[in-house]
């Protein structure tokens, strides 16, 4: 398969960046998106010119690394999956394929398509934990955890934390998936001790990053490689507004 690939270089977060456009051929269309830009960069390498940077590790959908937006669209045209899942037989021979980094303040771009998505992890240390001891691990049904709850923290924790629902939203929010990591561990008994000061800490880091508000548009729930649901988000206000007239989140 051939195709047309422009591709926003940017040397680092000072620097300006810009589009830069390149012609790929012989891309086997069982190729992932990922070994496309392999074969552009060994390409490059073989030309003298700096290959693409860009962010991945587990290569399956695992790891939230590989983010980038496909023709305006984050982690790219199929849904429910990351950029590294998408394979080349979903374009069009001849196909232009436009790609760009996240866009949002808060995920400086550190070079061309890699962005700082560090702000998620300070987002985590301000509340993503249970510091109370469980002590070793406990036989598996001495806390008893009722199997619809123990599915919802489940679906929850399945975020892998990529950013698409920041890069997606109008607004940058990171709401869902701060609703997300709220929410696997507020639903649990273990997690109780901690609910309200969790979703306020957790809220409050957020603001302090520069994520917008939401606004409930659901763009984020639309490219969520893990299909994250928005009522997290909901569940999320609950404990928020619970916390704030508990003041909560004030140690
Ligand atoms: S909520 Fe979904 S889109 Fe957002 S970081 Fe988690 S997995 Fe990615
Ligand atoms: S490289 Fe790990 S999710 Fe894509």
């Amino acid at each position: 398969m051939k195709f047309k690939l422009r591709i926003w270089r940017q040397k680092n977060a000072q620097s300006q960046g810009r589009f830069v456009d390149y012609e790929l051929d012989g891309v086997s269309p069982d190729s992932s998106f990922l070994e496309m830009l392999d074969l552009l960069n060994q390409k490059l390498i073989l030309e003298g010119e700096e290959p693409v940077a860009f962010d991945h590790d587990c290569r399956e959908g695992i790891c939230g690394m590989c983010g980038m937006m496909i023709n305006g669209v984050a982690h790219g045209p199929k849904a429910a999956i990351t950029t590294c899942q998408l394979h080349m037989r979903t374009f069009k021979d001849g196909d232009t394929i436009v790609i760009e980094p996240w866009r949002a303040r808060a995920f400086p771009v550190v070079k061309d398509l890699v962005v700082d998505r560090s702000a998620f992890d300070r987002i985590i240390q301000a509340g993503g934990y249970i510091s109370v001891s469980t002590g070793s691990a406990p036989e598996a049904n001495a806390i008893p955890v009722p199997k619809k709850t123990a599915d919802m923290a489940m679906d929850a924790a399945t975020c892998i934390g990529c950013g698409a629902c920041v890069a997606a939203c109008p607004n940058s929010s990171a709401m869902l998936f701060t609703a997300a990591k709220v929410a696997h561990l507020n639903s649990l008994p273990q997690g109780q001790a901690e609910r309200y000061d969790r979703a306020v800490l957790m809220v409050e880091a957020m603001d302090r990053e520069g994520f917008g508000g939401c606004t409930n548009i659901g763009e984020c729930e639309a490219v969520c490689p893990k299909e994250i649901s928005l009522d997290f988000i909901a569940m999320l206000n609950r404990d928020l507004l619970i916390g704030t007239l508990k003041g909560a989140g004030q140690r």
